[in-house]
């Protein structure tokens, strides 16, 4: 079997990572959740700077980008990786709804995406891997053999972000979190950088009236059919 790149990108909250993942494990591929590195980058700054809407300074958080380190460790039991900020594990706390609210502001920066793009194509050089995000199929891997696009209406995305924070114990009403969505999808397509968009060779795979099984059965096909 040939090792192929399989870019899935898509709006927030639309189960993106979970197939990814899935799909990862059973093709024996790495898996790298990009939405984890700039959340990672949003949590360092803001535990840095206190970024809030009002107190968005480019300029401090450039300087810091430097200090930044990012790294997946691979976890035996969960068979995935998780993120390491400066050797610190963050994976809980960068899905925090505070993150959330932050996050396309400073993914935004051009040198942020920088960083981390050189990051990412670094990490999938060899192929062999399974990438989630928002650019994946359009700047980071613009040759992936395979590039799916996920969509799903915004109320069930919410929905479904919703149920997610209410079991990890997050005590956030439905509207702050559609209002989350809502932003985040605005401010991802409209951003000049590398704007959130399906790349003309992606496979759009609309998931609202789908369940996880019958999401990830079409996408494992459609990854065999490539390999
Ligand atoms: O995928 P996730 O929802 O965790 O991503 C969080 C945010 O990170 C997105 O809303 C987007 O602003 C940013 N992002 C990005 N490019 C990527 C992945 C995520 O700009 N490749």
């Amino acid at each position: 079997d040939k090792k192929i790149t399989i870019a899935i990108d898509g709006y927030s909250s639309t189960g993106k990572s979970t197939v990814a993942k899935q799909l990862a494990k059973e093709l024996g591929y790495i898996y790298v959740d990009t939405g984890a590195m700039y959340r990672a980058v949003t949590l360092y700054v803001m535990r840095k700077l206190f970024v809030t809407d009002t107190n968005f300074d480019e300029e401090s958080i450039l300087r810091h980008l430097p200090f930044i380190n990012l790294k997946f460790v691979f976890d035996e039991e969960l068979g995935h990786g998780e993120i390491y900020l400066n050797k610190e594990n963050v994976e809980k706390e960068i899905r925090l709804l505070e993150v959330s609210k932050h996050v396309s502001k400073v993914s935004a920066l051009p040198k942020v995406r920088e960083m981390l793009v050189k990051l990412q194509k670094e990490m999938g050089k060899d192929k062999g891997v399974v990438m989630d995000g928002r650019d994946i199929g359009t700047v980071v891997f613009p040759d992936a053999d395979l590039k799916i696009f996920m969509t799903a209406s915004t109320e069930k995305r919410a929905e479904r972000r919703y149920k997610e924070l209410m079991e990890k114990g997050e005590n956030i009403s439905y509207d702050e979190i559609l209002e989350n969505v809502k932003e985040r999808d605005y401010l991802d397509t409209t951003r000049k950088d590398s704007p959130l968009r399906k790349a003309d060779d992606a496979i759009e795979v609309d998931n609202s009236n789908m369940s996880l099984e019958e999401q990830y059965e079409k996408v494992v096909k459609l990854a065999k059919d490539k390999i």
